[in-house]
């Protein structure tokens, strides 16, 4: 099988990429990537440099052009597309929304239409639990596939924006299409910009982790690999047309993020700092997951303090890769610190 693989320098599509090709080893990846800053070439070096290239191939372009999109279909003619590629910081797209729709939206369209014109055999889109707005933190409520779209921030909008556009594609062409909505990942290969790489690293510097003032807010995660076993499974086994949640169930406070990232590195809690929060920063989303259980048989594996255990083993082993990124820090690098100075209009 040949799959275009969309954001795959990233850090789920590095984590998919390494997962598809330890399990499928005959097929085939073409890796079509930006590079923004959230991309990291240097995640797959070892792929690119042990694999045949016709295994495995790099291409560096934007979804957002017709031009290349269709010229990498019509050459490579790949059966099924996977779309991580996004603008995915929720801080980012609070300063920054348009380049959010742009691609999240636009460039799902751009691949959409490309996929419709060489006849893809299927279309899989990758999104989030946070379409669906957020829980209180008491309701015993979760989401299931059916429930209201409701996004509140930028971010959740310009992906819930693309989820109908995937569905009304398959509604009104027919497009074979699967989405899967996941719940938040963590995992080796995160941008240390994200919480838990951001407060691991922070620690391991003895550098202030900072908290969001609402602090028992809670989000559903998950491991990275067990995402990526669950994409797999939807691609294999998923009915076209169909959306599937993919979480674990287990929820975690920021509260206890960073106590477990202290503990486990031994760090004080004084480097805690309360901030004021980022604004619409959502309260609570958690999953229900029965659907992929019931119908493909996928579970999550990794249990929550292995994973974390061994995420947080990572980042120490691999010092090199996030003080790399965090030395080509942005003009665009979100303080957490500074929303107080942030104005709403
Ligand atoms: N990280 C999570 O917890 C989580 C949870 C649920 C869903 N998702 C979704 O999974 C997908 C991947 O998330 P991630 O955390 O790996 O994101 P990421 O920011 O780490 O990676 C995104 C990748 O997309 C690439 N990209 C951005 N714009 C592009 C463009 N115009 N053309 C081509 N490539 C472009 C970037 O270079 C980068 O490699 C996203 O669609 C995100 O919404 C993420």
């Amino acid at each position: 099988m040949k799959l275009l693989v969309t954001g795959g320098a990233g850090f789920i599509g590095t984590n998919f990429i390494r997962y598809w090709l330890r399990h499928h080893s005959d097929d085939t990846i073409i890796n079509l990537d930006l590079l923004t800053y959230a991309g990291n070439l240097s995640n797959l070096t070892d792929i690119a440099e042990t694999r045949p290239a016709k295994r495995y191939k790099f291409v560096q372009g934007d979804i957002l052009k017709t031009t290349l999109v269709e010229d990498v279909l019509k050459i490579e003619r790949p059966d099924v597309i996977v779309n991580f590629a996004a603008e995915s910081h929720n801080s980012r797209a609070i300063l920054h929304p348009r380049r959010f729709f742009e691609t999240n939206v636009m460039g799902t369209q751009v691949l959409l239409d490309a996929a419709r014109k060489y006849g893809v055999e299927r279309f899989h889109h990758i999104s989030t639990c946070e379409v669906y707005g957020e829980l209180p933190l008491d309701s015993p409520d979760a989401f299931s596939e059916n429930a209201p779209y409701r996004p509140q921030t930028p971010y959740n909008a310009s992906k819930a924006a693309a989820d109908h556009l995937v569905n009304a594609y398959f509604h009104s062409f027919g497009m074979p299409i699967t989405i899967s909505n996941c719940a938040n990942n963590y995992g080796p290969y995160q941008h240390p910009e994200k919480l838990i790489p951001l407060f691991t690293t922070n620690a391991l510097q003895n550098l202030p982790l900072t908290l969001y003032r609402s602090s028992h807010n809670r989000r559903e995660w998950l491991h990275v690999e067990d995402h990526c076993r669950a994409v797999a499974a939807v691609i294999k086994h998923g009915k076209i047309g169909e959306t599937y949640n993919v979480g674990s169930g287990v929820e975690k406070s920021i509260e206890e993020i960073s106590d477990f990232i202290l503990d486990a590195l031994d760090k004080p809690q004084e480097l805690k700092t309360y901030v004021p929060d980022r604004p619409g920063h959502d309260c609570r989303y958690l999953l229900d997951s029965r659907k992929i259980a019931r119908e493909i048989g996928w579970q999550p594996k990794i249990p929550f303090e292995v994973g974390m255990r061994e995420t947080i083993q990572w980042y120490i082993e691999n010092q090199k890769w996030w003080q790399t990124i965090q030395q080509q820090a942005d003009s665009e690098t979100v303080q957490e610190d500074k929303w107080e100075t942030f104005t709403r209009r």
